[in-house]
């Protein structure tokens, strides 16, 4: 059997996940997501261990099952080495490392970045492949991260643009949570800006050369924004709302496609692609296809299911590592920080 069949195993921060990829196309995707965390308002390190520790024999057995093959046709086993939390990606790690001893098979270790945006390289069975062409640039926005990628090939990507501290997911995420809304509070702040005037309120946008974000002036500029009017109409939050969240979610899309654009205008780059939790936002869509069209880029979009934290992308990632053979030892460690 001359077919590469790569097991990913995904464990970066609170989703548990493991896929199978035969020859670079998917054929199992499983993610069990952590609830835990709910009640916390944000994802508890300890609890995440402890949840990937009971999750990850289940979730590699259903991926398995579903993709319909037997233990023994894995080539190599996958796994994010980092960044994320290190007692979560700990769980991913010696799991990885005691299959590919007990299979005999090699073992690749993955950057959970490098992962996001292979994920434009996945095929599916009956669905158009339509990869974005080297090079290109990619915005990857989540929870943990906010970056502009410069992508030369598979396996060669510069980071030429990060934020400084908070990610954007975070910034999403920390002004909902002062808003009274749920965890994680993106997907609530979206749907509520639908209704919303976005250019109601003004919050502060950071000044940072070059191609660098930052999102933590502006999720203190929020705070104190609602804390000074609240002291004037206690209901001042439920009473503006969506022009809240409008206007919150107007000001990350416009720091975010501000330096995207700088990006592609000093690279010359118009193959222009998105990735990570944060790409699901409609306005940011919207936003891109808008400017895609003003600056003529050719703008690719990855499905839904594979923008948030997932296997699937692990495993195109080691597919590719397999190939080059790019293999790691058992003495092999994980690790916390951004690194490409
Ligand atoms: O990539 P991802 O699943 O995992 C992390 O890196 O954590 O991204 C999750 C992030 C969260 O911050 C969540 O609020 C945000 O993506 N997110 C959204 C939307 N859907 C998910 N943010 C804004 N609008 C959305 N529709």
């Amino acid at each position: 059997d001359r077919r590469i069949t790569i097991l990913g195993i995904e464990s970066s921060c609170d989703d548990t996940s493991a896929a199978i990829i035969r020859d670079g196309e998917i054929m199992s995707n499983v993610v069990a997501n952590q609830k835990v965390h709910e009640e916390y308002g944000g994802v508890v390190p300890e609890l995440a261990s402890r949840a990937h520790q009971q999750n990850i024999i289940p979730v590699v057995e259903l991926a398995i099952k579903k993709a319909g093959i037997s233990r023994n046709e894995i080539s190599a086993v996958a796994f994010t080495r980092g960044p994320g939390l290190l007692g979560s990606l700990l769980v991913g790690t010696s799991f990885a490392k005691g299959f590919s001893l007990a299979s005999g098979i090699p073992l690749i270790d993955v950057n959970h970045l490098q992962g996001h945006v292979l994920a434009l390289f996945i095929k599916e069975k009956e669905i158009e492949y339509n990869p974005p062409k080297f090079p290109f640039l990619c915005l990857l926005v989540s929870g943990g991260n906010s970056q502009i990628i410069i992508v030369r090939n598979h396996l060669e990507m510069e980071i030429i643009g990060q934020t400084i501290d908070d990610a954007a997911g975070e910034a999403f995420d920390k002004c909902a949570k002062v808003m009274g809304l749920p965890y994680p509070g993106g997907p609530y702040v979206d749907k509520l800006a639908k209704e919303g005037d976005p250019l109601k309120f003004e919050f502060s946008r950071p000044r940072i050369p070059g191609l660098d974000y930052s999102f933590s002036g502006l999720k203190t500029n929020f705070l104190y924004f609602l804390r000074d009017n609240i002291k004037k109409n206690e209901n001042f939050i439920e009473e503006n709302k969506t022009d809240l969240c409008a206007s919150l979610q107007h000001t990350i899309i416009e720091i975010l496609l501000g330096k995207l654009k700088r990006a592609a205008k000093e690279t010359g780059i118009k193959e222009i692609t998105i990735a990570g939790g944060v790409s699901a936002n409609s306005g940011l869509r919207n936003a891109l296809k808008e400017n895609a069209e003003k600056y003529c880029w050719n703008l690719i979009i990855p499905k839904f299911e594979y923008t948030m934290d997932n296997a699937a992308m692990i495993a195109i990632t080691g597919y590719y590592k397999y190939l080059n053979k790019e293999f790691v030892g058992q003495n092999t460690v994980p690790f916390a920080r951004t690194q490409l």
